[in-house]
C-alpha cells in the first residue's frame, strides 16, 4: 500500500475533547476546509497550519523544513495580532465544524514576494494572487485538532485518506492513478483517463468542490456529469468517484505538485498531469506543469504525464501530436471556452467533444456556472 506523505497518515481528531471556555472564532468556508482535509490526513504530514520557519521555505524551497516536498503554504490570516502564541481557541465553520487551534506562531509575510512565489506572478487579476492580496496581514501558525465534523452537502460522495485505503484494498488494486479535475468531463479528458487506466488497477476520480473563479461550473454540476460518465461509459470495479473539498488556488505547476501529494495520501499510486494543469488564463505555459515534477525525484507518486489530446476529422478518433501525423485543419481542440459557449446558449456540444449523458445533465441544471 502507498505509504502517506511524510510516512504518517496524520489523524488529528478528538471528539471527547473539552472545549468549554475556548474563545469561538468564526471562520471562512475554505478554512473550514483546510482545516478538515488537515484532520483527516489529506494534507499528511501537515499538523496545522505553517509557522513561519514553514512558510518561508515552502515559499523559497517548496520543501518544508524537514525536506519533506510541499509547495502550497496552508495558512490562517488575521488582520491584527488580536492573540498570542500559546492561545488556544475554537474555529467554528459555518457547516457546524469545530476544531482547537493551538496558536504557536504569529508572524508577518509579504504579499507580494508570496505571489510571486506561489503563482509566478503579482498580477492582482491572476486569481489566487486577487486571494492572497485580500488575505489579512499576519499569518498564525500551530496544530489544528477537529473535535466536531462539518456537514457536507457531498456527504455521499465524500471520502478521507482513511477510507479510500480501505477501498482500495477491498478492490485488490495496487497501483491506482488519480485524477484531479475541476471541470465536467470531455472527451479529452475521458481519454486521457482511460489512457492511464490502461496500465493500472483503477482509477481515483477526485474533482474538487470548492471555492472557484466566476464562470466556472458549479461543483454539484461537475459532480452529477461525473455520475453519468461513469454510469455509462466506465467498469464500476474499475473506478471510484469522490469529491475533495478544497478550493483551486490556480498555482498551475506548484499546484500540481500539490495536488499529486494529496492523492498519494489517498492512497494513489500514480497521477494525472495533462496540459495546463491547475492553469488560468495564459499565466503558465502549457507543460510548465510536467516540468516542475523534475524538483521532485523524491515526490512518491509518479506523475503520468500527456500531452494534450484533440479530435481528428481523418484520423476519426481522440489524438496527440505524438500520436497523429495530420495537419492541423483535420484538428479539433477540446476548448472549454467553446464548450461552455454552446452551453451557455443551451446547445448540446457534438458528441465528438462530449457525452451526451454529460450534457443533459449539465443543461438541466439551470445555470451550470458560478456567478
Ligand atoms: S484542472 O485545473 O483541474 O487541471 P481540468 O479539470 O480541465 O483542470 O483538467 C483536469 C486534468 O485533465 C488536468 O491534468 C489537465 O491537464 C487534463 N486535461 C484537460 N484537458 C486536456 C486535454 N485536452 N488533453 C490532455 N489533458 C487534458
Amino acid at each position: 500500500m502507498q505509504k502517506p506523505h511524510g510516512g504518517t497518515l496524520v489523524q488529528r481528531i478528538s471528539k471527547d475533547r473539552d472545549v468549554s471556555g475556548l474563545e469561538k472564532v468564526e471562520v471562512s468556508s475554505d478554512i473550514t476546509k483546510d482545516v478538515e482535509n488537515i484532520a483527516h490526513g489529506v494534507f499528511s504530514p501537515l499538523e496545522g497550519f505553517l509557522c513561519q520557519d514553514e512558510f518561508e521555505s515552502v515559499m523559497s524551497h517548496k520543501r518544508l523544513p524537514t525536506d519533506v516536498p510541499w509547495t502550497i503554504p496552508i495558512v490562517f490570516d488575521v488582520n491584527g495580532k488580536d492573540y498570542s502564541e500559546g492561545d488556544e481557541i475554537l474555529l467554528e465553520g459555518e457547516n457546524g465544524m469545530q476544531a482547537v487551534f493551538e496558536i504557536e506562531d504569529i508572524y508577518a509575510y509579504d504579499k507580494k514576494e508570496a505571489a510571486q512565489h506561489i503563482f509566478k506572478t503579482t498580477d492582482a487579476e491572476h486569481p489566487g494572487v486577487k486571494k492572497l492580496y485580500a488575505m489579512g496581514d499576519f499569518l498564525m501558525g500551530g496544530k489544528v485538532t477537529l473535535v466536531k465534523e462539518g456537514r457536507s452537502p457531498f456527504e455521499k460522495y465524500l471520502l478521507y485518506p482513511k477510507e479510500t485505503r480501505v477501498l482500495f484494498k477491498e478492490k485488490g488494486w495496487r497501483d491506482i492513478v488519480a485524477f484531479q479535475t475541476r471541470n465536467p468531463p470531455h472527451i479529452g479528458h475521458e481519454y486521457v483517463q482511460k489512457a492511464a487506466l490502461t496500465f493500472v488497477d483503477g482509477i481515483f476520480i477526485n474533482p474538487i468542490m470548492g471555492r472557484k473563479k466566476k464562470g466556472d461550473f458549479k461543483d454539484e454540476v461537475i459532480l452529477n456529469s461525473y455520475k453519468a460518465l461513469i454510469d455509462h461509459y466506465y467498469l464500476r470495479e474499475r473506478a471510484v468517484l469522490a469529491v475533495l473539498q478544497t478550493e483551486m488556488r490556480y498555482a498551475g505547476p506548484r499546484e500540481a505538485i500539490h495536488h499529486a501529494i494529496m492523492r498519494k495520501n489517498f492512497g494513489c499510486t500514480h497521477f494525472i498531469v495533462g496540459r495546463d494543469h491547475a492553469g488560468v488564463g495564459n499565466y503558465y505555459g502549457p507543460y510548465e506543469a510536467h516540468e516542475i515534477f523534475d524538483e521532485f525525484p523524491d515526490l512518491g507518486i509518479s506523475p503520468l504525464f500527456f500531452r494534450s489530446f484533440f479530435y481528428c476529422k481523418k484520423c476519426g478518433s481522440v489524438v496527440n501530436d505524438k500520436t497523429c501525423p495530420h495537419g492541423e485543419e483535420y484538428h479539433v481542440n477540446f476548448s472549454g471556452t467553446n464548450i461552455r459557449k454552446l452551453l451557455k446558449e443551451g446547445k448540446k456540444p457534438p458528441a465528438s467533444m462530449m457525452r451526451e449523458e454529460v450534457a443533459e445533465v449539465i443543461l438541466s441544471s439551470g445555470n451550470p456556472f458560478v456567478d
